[in-house]
């Protein structure tokens, strides 16, 4: 029989909610909770219900949920009418018109704006117009290829005030996976902007629009806002000027009746094969799924600024700094620049500034960060921070811990919050006044969640046994489709554990009935018959206090099958040495256990990512394994570090 996905590493250190925390949450304790979770599971429709009378319909719905699983189509809130942007702006504006709702700062330190809700609903409704005089109508697909600077978040609400369907494309992307996503979408508009500023430097964003636009059929119009002044080339008859047509435009811009279930936004995201998805989220489901999970997870409290470390070009930027934040009337704070530019210590810098109290951000940060030691940090007062988030990849518990006491010290609870751009929404993750916290654990399903592991011959997996995360019945934020594609959606998500919603990732549920996360089933790998999943393999490397960041791969090996082959970088200053990687081996097998010691390790300067910080293990795959063409590259964030890795690849 085939073992199931091994577990193997322990975790033993608890961190139960501050008590300071716990008397000002939302969620005081997991009585609290799990009456709520069991509410949400014996009788969803009068908990989700009784959640969207918070939000502000147009007109009530007949039926909460209808599922038709032959089709995998379901409907939440069938026949409510409702807009996404006045439930964000208008909303707010009677009893909060004047609070800030984004504020901006630029990659240079003197670059700074801040909208009020008023302003911003101003800002939204004048580029509505705008949208509407170029001819955009409900159901229109406009696509937004801007860099992290407001009209960002203007563009998004402006196509959710008269219907149209946003599909916003990272401005780190290239223009053959702009021209990709906007051929895929059929965008009539593109909103783009002259540059953008990273790492000191500008970057031609419009050079790549015009690249992306040579021969699209779809795109008539594109709307250039003036950022970084480059005197860009302007293309007469196509492109015109964000300021100068929201110059000859009016402010007053009704709100569309929108269905519950018409289309809100599509978002481009890679699977393991083929073109990229896209994943296509509807108006009603997706907003109250937002608006709750960033209530509760992050525990809104009105007097917060809270600030998402993602692009808005990632899901994380769609649900937690656009839709979730602003649908609860939340402070936004928005940063156009990168960790360690000027310095590495811009983080803790902006966090003392604006006296960030909630920050969300990722794993890959806090390693790469973590690398320059606690002295950057110490340079600040980071005494306004109260609850701390990460998300998009397993938080080894190294990073955890730093995150923890150095970041946080030791006073703010950590959300490890699970969940993928076809979810909408976190699925996994604690409430922060409510659990005690493990170091990498994500903790419990979110209202209305219910989450399953499944073991290699498709029975439920025993207690701390690994297996294949799936969720049985849909929550209101799930993907309703692939944009144009509903058989791959069918393929893809519901054809493994018929009629149940597979992730793709592994995971354990421990004893307490906490789950942890183990990283992709592509990338679980087997090692003499045993199966493991490298983010614990890699956990265990980073563990060491050498070590940085480690990617794990699987490499064929004569007599196990695989074996485990590591790409490490060291931080800062620390030498290579034979001594030292045998020091590695040792300390992966003290830490996990025999079997999980890497046959292979090679020390690298960088590891290959894509621009939201995700190891790109395909290409580190091809290259342990001697592959001659280790694939496309064309969505690294640094394309140069893979040379590098294959010219020092262990033979
Ligand atoms: C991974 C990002 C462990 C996971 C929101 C998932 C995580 C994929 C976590 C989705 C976490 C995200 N712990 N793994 N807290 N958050 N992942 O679509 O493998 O960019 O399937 O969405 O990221 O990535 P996506």
């Amino acid at each position: 029989m085939d073992p199931a996905i091994l577990h193997i590493q322990d975790e033993g250190r608890r961190f139960p909610p501050p008590e300071a925390f716990k008397a000002k949450a939302r969620i005081k304790s997991l009585a609290e909770y799990h009456k709520l979770y069991e509410e949400s599971i014996h009788a969803p429709e009068q908990f989700w219900a009784r959640q969207a009378k918070e939000l502000a319909w147009m007109r009530p719905w007949n039926s909460v949920f209808d599922w038709d699983k032959e089709t995998c189509r379901f409907t939440w809130f069938r026949g409510g009418k409702l807009n996404v942007s006045s439930n964000c702006l208008d909303r707010h504006l009677e009893t909060q018109g004047e609070k800030v709702a984004i504020l901006w700062q630029g990659e240079r330190e003197e670059d700074k704006r801040r909208l009020t809700y008023r302003e911003l609903h101003d800002e939204v409704c004048r580029f509505a117009n705008v949208l509407k005089k170029k001819g955009v109508q409900k159901g229109d697909r406009v696509c937004v290829y801007l860099p992290m600077i407001p009209e960002a978040v203007i563009a998004m609400l402006a196509c959710t005030r008269i219907g149209a369907i946003h599909s916003v494309v990272f401005a780190g992307f290239s223009s053959a996976a702009l021209k990709d996503r906007l051929d895929d979408s059929k965008a009539k508009v593109l909103i783009t902007a002259d540059g953008g500023r990273r790492s000191g430097k500008e970057f031609d964003l419009k050079g790549m629009a015009d690249a992306a636009l040579t021969d699209c059929q779809s795109v008539e119009q594109v709307i250039v806002v003036q950022h970084i002044k480059n005197n860009a080339a302007m293309k007469k008859g196509r492109d015109v000027y964000w300021h100068d047509e929201m110059r000859s435009t009016h402010g007053a811009c009704p709100a569309t009746e929108m269905d519950a279930e018409d289309p809100l936004f599509i978002l481009y995201t890679s699977g393991t094969t083929g073109k990229p998805k896209g994943a296509l989220h509807t108006t009603a489901g997706y907003l109250l799924y937002t608006y709750l999970t960033y209530r509760y997870i992050f525990d809104y409290s009105d007097k917060d600024i809270y600030w998402c470390t993602a692009d808005v070009g990632w899901v994380t930027g769609h649900s937690y700094i656009v839709y979730g934040p602003l649908a609860n009337g939340a402070t936004v704070l928005m940063f156009e620049g990168v960790p360690t530019y000027p310095d590495n210590d811009r983080f803790w810098q902006i966090v003392e500034n604006y006296k960030v109290s909630v920050l969300y951000t990722a794993p890959t940060a806090l390693r790469a960060l973590m690398r320059f030691g606690d002295g950057p940090v110490k340079k600040h007062d980071l005494s306004s921070l109260r609850l701390l988030g990460s998300v998009g990849e397993p938080i080894n518990p190294e990073a955890w811990m730093w995150y923890h006491t150095v970041i946080g010290g030791g006073r703010c609870p950590i959300v490890d919050t699970w969940w993928q751009t076809e979810t909408g929404g976190i699925l996994i993750s604690p409430l922060p006044g409510a659990m005690t916290l493990k170091p990498g654990c994500a903790c419990r399903p979110f209202f209305g969640v219910r989450p399953v592991v499944y073991n290699e011959e498709g029975g439920l997996a025993q207690r701390n046994e690994g297996g294949y995360l799936a969720i049985t019945h849909p929550w209101p934020g799930l993907m309703r489709t692939v944009w144009g594609n509903h058989d791959r959606y069918i393929e893809t998500y519901w054809d493994k554990y018929k009629g149940e919603y597979s992730t793709g990732d592994a995971a354990r549920v421990d004893e307490n009935g906490d789950i942890w996360l183990m990283g992709r089933v592509d990338d679980v790998i087997k090692v003499s018959g045993h199966r493991l999943g490298t983010a614990e393999v890699e956990s265990a490397l980073v563990s060491h206090p050498s070590v940085a960041e480690a990617g794990v791969v699987g490499r064929p090996h004569p007599i196990k099958g695989q074996c485990l082959y590591a790409f490490v970088t060291l931080k800062h200053g620390i030498p290579i040495s034979e001594q030292l990687k045998q020091e590695l081996i040792q300390h992966v097998s003290t830490t996990m256990g025999p079997i999980a010691k890497p046959d292979f390790i090679q020390f690298a300067e960088g590891l290959p990512k894509t621009r939201s910080g995700k190891i790109m293990r395909r290409i580190l795959k091809a290259i342990a394994s001697g592959e001659a063409d280790v694939g496309n590259t064309t969505t690294l964030a640094d394309p140069s570090v893979v040379e590098e890795l294959v010219k020092n690849r262990v033979a």
